[in-house]
């Protein structure tokens, strides 16, 4: 009976958080982000997704980026004392238990090790990874159910692969030493290109793997300002924020891999004004069939030249959209981007024409951004938001045209 009673329970759950997700008005995100990591997840998923949801309601739900801190704090010692490697315990000399940063999987903390190096320690905290690897079980077998009672459900977005990508990203996010190899690719990345595309301003914590493990991961105390510390103070000047998208850009379109959760609160500005990439661990991977006409898309429009920047969307579609359609698609996309070349991100952000270009591109054109494309798609989106903040009357799109041609010369692009 208790079974029964609490798999109803669980159903409702399941149910209600598709409602909150779904209904027109918005969502209540602090109940959801009580749901546990797997809800909150999702919900910055569907956040992504307006060609599913209304612009209103993503905008909405994209708030759930920034509300991911309000897990209750967790015994630190008794973590660290039953998790931590031994060495761990014999190389550090203090640490501080006021944590420094808390976040939706782990806690942030400063510490001196024996040698006198600053360090932070993150801690992941201890009943994550059970409760999220059970709800994912539970959320796939109602999912089948569910699948099996409406067939119309498998056409949303194929929810199973869906479940089974948030999976595999938060499960690497809950392996801390993952952050470590994500760093060092990155690293090498630069080193790679140091002669044809140097990228001097950027620099990577060091870590400390032989006192870090899967739990607790120990790295370079970066003595600095996070971005999203120093939009409060005015002291991101717009030639040098520019060489921050210059990086990222490079990654993402050049490269095709890059750090992909790079929001204000992952990059801090060191003493010598660099750009220190922290919280490696979520590295995307963009395929060039889904990178490339992003940067075309976005090459035509920092030239203003908008039919080419169209033209470019389709090539995310599997084929050729039939003529009646690709009028349609671009009778939208220039109403959409009427008057694009004169407004400036204050008057015309980014993130909602990215929104409805995503939407336009799904039901007109046939394109599909693909698992791998909205890690660009987010990416854009917090730069967008760094630039409304800090310099609201730039143009960013045409600002990056330099950048777009130096990647298109210098990074092999084609
Ligand atoms: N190496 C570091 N040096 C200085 N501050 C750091 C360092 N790493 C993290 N922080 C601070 O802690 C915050 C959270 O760290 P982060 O690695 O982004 O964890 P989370 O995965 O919880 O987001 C950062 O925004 C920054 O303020
Ligand atoms: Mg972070």
């Amino acid at each position: 009976m208790g079974d029964v009673l609490r798999s109803g329970v669980r159903l409702l759950t399941f149910l209600r958080f598709f409602r909150e997700i779904r209904k027109d008005g918005p969502a209540d995100l602090d109940w959801i982000q009580k749901q546990g990591l797997l809800a909150v997840k999702l919900t910055q998923i569907f956040a992504l997704r307006p060609d599913m949801l209304s612009i209103e309601k993503c905008r909405q739900l994209q708030r759930m980026y920034r509300n991911a801190a309000t897990i209750a704090s967790e015994d630190v010692k008794r973590i660290l004392k039953e998790r931590a490697p031994e060495s761990f315990h014999e190389s550090i000399v203090w640490f501080d238990e006021n944590p420094l940063a808390a976040a939706s999987v782990g806690q942030v903390h400063r510490a001196t090790l024996a040698t006198g190096e600053e360090v932070v320690v993150k801690v992941v905290k201890a009943d994550h990874k059970k409760r999220f690897q059970r709800d994912v079980k539970r959320m796939m077998r109602m999912m089948r159910i569910a699948i099996a009672l409406s067939p119309k459900l498998r056409k949303v977005g194929n929810p199973i692969a869906l479940l089974n990508h948030v999976q595999d990203y938060t499960t690497r996010e809950l392996d801390l030493r993952n952050e470590i190899r994500g760093g060092s690719e990155l690293k090498s990345i630069q080193e790679n290109l140091a002669v044809d595309f140097p990228m001097k301003r950027l620099r990577f914590p060091k870590y400390y793997p032989e006192i870090s493990n899967e739990h607790v991961l120990v790295s370079e105390f970066v003595e600095g300002k996070t971005l999203e510390e120093c939009i409060g103070d005015d002291s991101l000047a717009w030639d040098y924020l520019i060489e921050l998208f210059r990086i990222h850009g490079a990654y993402m379109f050049g490269v095709g891999t890059f750090h992909g959760d790079l929001h204000p609160g992952n990059c801090i500005v060191d003493g010598e004004g660099n750009f220190v990439f922290i919280d490696n661990g979520a590295i995307c991977n963009a395929p060039k069939n889904v990178s490339l006409p992003l940067f075309k898309f976005f090459e035509g429009l920092s030239k203003n030249d908008l039919d080419s920047a169209f033209e470019a969307l389709l090539g995310l579609a599997d084929e050729r959209p039939p003529e009646e359609r690709l009028i349609r698609f671009k009778a939208r996309m220039s109403e959409i981007y009427g008057g694009f070349g004169d407004k400036s991100v204050g008057e015309q952000s980014l993130t909602d024409l990215m929104m409805k270009t995503v939407r336009a591109a799904v039901e007109d054109a046939g394109a599909d951004f693909g698992e791998e494309g909205f890690p660009i798609i987010r990416s854009l989106m917090y730069m967008d938001g760094l630039v409304i903040r800090t310099h609201p009357e730039v143009k960013l799109i045409a600002e990056m045209g330099p950048s777009l041609v130096e990647f298109r010369e210098r990074l092999g692009l084609e």
